[in-house]
């Protein structure tokens, strides 16, 4: 029997209301319209566009403080993937920035009051630029999982936060991607809020031949829009 399989379902904590602000992703068809949408003003390119000199060395590294410097503790990770429109085109130059716990499942933020040890060599944050066919890439170390502050018996499973900006959006997109196998994976209200299950399936990152390194490897899709939406938080 698993630890997780022991816990209560989170939702059964809460009430009907609360719920209802937990499941925050965007229904896709809020983001696309059955019918073609008719065009009456003037297009213009809105950007923004980013300088590649947003990006410092070691951006894509969350497991060390910089380059060359000492490794944070953890399974060693790579998370590669595309950024790609409704028509699979790659969106170039799309600014990637993504945080997460460290091996214990603690934050480096002061909201983040549980007793887990901090990682001196763990910056849990990074930024990238997609490149010319939309990919990213990252390094870091598998987060561990942490209790959801505010409630009873809810640990979050590891997870990586994502937040997408490219030419064209009004707004940045987030989103969270989450391991396979994992099975406190089954009772995430957040996760399992997603009534589409392929739409929720798309959230969990597919395993890729590890490293030559031995870090383990996976993969995940961002599409932006259309019938294959990845799930995106609704504005608070
Ligand atoms: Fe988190």
């Amino acid at each position: 029997m698993t630890q997780a399989s022991l816990l209560p379902h989170p939702s059964a904590l809460l009430d009907a209301k609360r719920l209802e602000l937990i499941k925050g992703y965007r229904v896709h068809e809020m983001r696309t319209p059955a019918r073609p949408v008719k065009v009456i003003t003037p297009s213009q390119t809105i950007g923004p566009f980013f300088s590649p000199q947003i990006i410092r060395p070691g951006d894509d590294d969350l497991a060390c403080l910089a380059p060359g410097a000492a490794r944070a503790q953890g399974t060693p990770i790579v998370m590669t993937g595309r950024v790609t429109d409704e028509d699979g085109r790659p969106v170039r130059k799309a600014l990637i920035e993504v945080w997460q716990a460290n091996k214990w499942g603690k934050y480096d933020h002061p909201d983040d009051i549980t007793d887990a040890p901090l990682d001196p060599n763990f910056k849990g944050w990074g930024r990238m630029l997609t490149d010319t066919d939309g990919r990213y890439r990252l390094r870091s170390i598998k987060p561990g999982p942490y209790p959801n502050p505010g409630y009873d018996n809810w640990m979050r499973p590891p997870h990586i936060h994502y937040s997408i900006f490219a030419a064209g959006l009004m707004q940045r997109l987030i989103t969270q991607v989450y391991f396979p196998g994992e099975p406190l994976n089954d009772i995430d209200p957040i996760l399992n809020g997603i009534e589409d299950l392929e739409a929720r399936a798309s959230l969990i990152a597919v395993p890729q031949p590890a490293e030559r390194n031995g870090a383990l490897a996976f993969e995940f899709d961002i599409v932006l829009r259309g019938k294959a939406e990845t799930p995106f938080f609704v504005d608070a």
